[in-house]
């Protein structure tokens, strides 16, 4: 499978977020990336529904939501109500994470996981028949901009054993200081996945480098 490029907004321009949309819409990325903090489970807040819905009305592309969030499944009707395709809870803020994967499903959307950098991917064992996607966070959730945190490549490589040991398709995400320095080592290792905010936004021209992160071969 060639490697999807999942382009975070946390880093776009919010008073040009249509241009923005378009930008991606007409570039090689596969997803929006879409970052939702709610400055209880992470240090900061971004944005909610109608900034999404917003997007959605102008987006072409899936809408891969990234929850960071407590108790998630007090919204996930509206999430799809505004458009998620992927919408992605943390281990870390979900007491029953089976019940709220099946919440997910149950929804029509494709359920995904995300661990914080001090997680263990061992700890997915016993539900990693029943996610899409698992979002491996190279960086500690709340912002854009932050340093990659290099311990994220074995735990890719280490989730990519457990995935073929289940025999299930998984798609693995790395989603923090993802650039054109770790980009192909990522893939190498196991990823089919990276976000990325600031290297894409804070460009020159945003959309060559996401041709460049998209062409990569390892
Ligand atoms: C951080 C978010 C990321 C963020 C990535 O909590 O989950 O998606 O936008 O930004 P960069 O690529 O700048 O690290
Ligand atoms: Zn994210």
């Amino acid at each position: 499978m060639n490697h999807i490029i999942s382009p975070s907004l946390l880093s776009a321009d919010f008073n040009n977020l249509g241009r923005d949309v378009e930008m991606i819409n007409n570039s090689d990325a596969d997803w929006f990336h879409i970052d939702v903090m709610d400055g209880v489970f992470v240090p900061n807040i971004s944005f909610g529904f109608p900034v999404i819905s917003a997007i959605n009305k102008l987006a072409k592309k899936p809408l891969d939501v990234h929850l960071m969030i407590v108790d998630p499944d007090r919204y996930i009707e509206e999430f799809k109500n505004v458009g998620a395709d992927y919408l992605t809870v943390h281990y870390e803020a979900c007491k029953h994470l089976h019940r709220t994967i099946q919440n997910i499903h149950s929804h029509g959307m494709k359920a995904g996981v995300s661990l914080n950098p001090h997680t263990s991917v061992e700890l997915l064992y016993d539900i990693i028949d029943d996610v899409d996607l698992v979002l491996l966070m190279s960086v500690n959730p709340g912002f854009g901009g932050q340093k990659y945190i290099e311990n994220t490549y074995s735990k890719i490589a280490r989730l990519r054993e457990i995935a073929d040991e289940k025999e299930t398709k998984l798609i693995i995400e790395i989603d923090g200081g993802v650039d054109n320095t770790n980009a192909e080592k990522l893939i190498e290792m196991g990823a089919d996945a990276l976000v990325a905010g600031s290297f894409v936004f804070k460009s020159e021209n945003p959309e060559n480098t996401i041709a460049n992160l998209k062409s990569l071969k390892f």
